[in-house]
């Protein structure tokens, strides 16, 4: 296990499983079918550069939670590329499903190459996903393999019955908060947990050990998630490369709009009047404000984040990457990307 932490180190291992995971399964292709997938990950096209790949935090919580729980980064390499992939599928698909033109600044998938061709990149993706999974072969045993492979398919189902909640709701005129954090669960915290479960797994410590890691991906991808909907209101697009208004004109049901529904004051009547227009979201941003609703979700990412971080404690996490982990979560909590 390595004492010091190169993060750097980390992130530029993680580029090179991702490219060869990618390109092992697209040599001889004719037409954009490997362009799609690049240009999506940052690495082709107008805007191309490290701020176009995104955080790339999922991979980074599988590789620190395997220091973490005794083992060596690198056997991980497989499992966090594959999270990645399978994150970035999940992209790919929801800018359809959201109906969003922007992602890290650029065009989206969709917007540039047509719905249907969208959906194929990212099929394409998530089959690339969990064949790059497989080559834990080469560093764990059979058993951690299956485990792993497992744990990821597990997430995927779940992440999809997420996504179902979460366009469901769209609809839906009322909504409970214990509704609101199932949706979650699923659609962000599900891989997230399976990102930590990962790390140990590949570290091939202990039952118990392995649940807590878990939990604390999970409940660190219900705070994330919160985190996300006060950005997808009162968020700098120029910073999140992604619109702000979006979640409110798709009557997104994000935490701070259930806070502010349950309130049945001046945001609820608008909210339950009709669809919002492009006009109208900025003074609506500012009333969910002045009813308490970004203090309210700001607060209950907060919770999340407590209750992930005594899950790491319970999974006794080691070294220099325990550190790591921790502060991973407190920045998280405090980003504005
Ligand atoms: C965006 O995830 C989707 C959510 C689950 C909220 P990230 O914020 O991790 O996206 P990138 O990969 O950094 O762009
Ligand atoms: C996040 O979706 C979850 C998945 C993509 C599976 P959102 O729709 O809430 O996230 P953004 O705001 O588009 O990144
Ligand atoms: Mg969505
Ligand atoms: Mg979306």
């Amino acid at each position: 296990m390595t004492d010091q932490i190169d993060m750097n180190f980390l992130l530029t291992s993680l580029e090179d499983e991702l490219h060869s995971a990618i390109e092992t399964h697209s040599e001889n292709m004719i037409g954009e079918y490997y362009s799609m997938m690049a240009y999506h990950l940052g690495w082709e096209g107008e805007g191309s550069g490290p701020d176009a790949r995104g955080k790339r935090i999922r991979p980074l919580l599988v590789l620190l939670s395997c220091s973490a729980a005794g083992g060596d980064w690198q056997s991980a390499l497989p499992a966090a590329a594959s999270v990645e992939l399978v994150h970035n599928f999940s992209l790919i698909h929801d800018d359809i499903q959201d109906n969003s033109p922007l992602r890290r600044g650029r065009e989206t998938v969709w917007k540039r190459w047509g719905i249907a061709q969208a959906i194929n990149a990212g099929d394409a993706m998530l089959t690339i996903a969990h064949l790059a999974l497989l080559e834990l072969e080469k560093s764990c045993t059979p058993e951690q393999t299956l485990q792993a492979a497992h744990t990821l398919q597990q997430a995927c189902l779940e992440l999809t019955k997420g996504q179902h909640l979460d366009l469901a709701f769209e609809a839906q005129e009322q909504l409970s908060i214990e509704a609101y954090w199932l949706m979650v669960g699923g659609k962000t915290a599900s891989l997230i947990g399976a990102c930590t479960e990962l790390g140990a797994i590949s570290a091939g410590c202990t039952d118990e050990r392995r649940t807590a890691f878990r939990e604390f991906g999970f409940f660190l991808g219900l705070a994330f998630q919160a985190q996300d909907d006060i950005l997808g209101i009162w968020g700098d697009a120029a910073l999140t490369g992604k619109s702000s208004d979006s979640d409110l004109l798709a009557g997104k049901k994000s935490l701070p709009v259930i806070f502010g529904m349950h309130q049945e004051g001046p945001f609820n009547e608008r909210w339950s009047y009709g669809s919002i227009q492009p006009g109208e979201t900025e003074a609506l941003a500012k009333q969910l404000q002045k009813e308490g609703a970004r203090e309210y979700t700001q607060e209950a990412a907060s919770q999340m984040t407590a209750k992930a971080l005594s899950a790491l404690e319970r999974a006794r996490p080691e070294g220099e990457a325990a550190h790591a982990l921790a502060k991973l979560a407190d920045r998280l909590l405090r980003r504005d990307v």
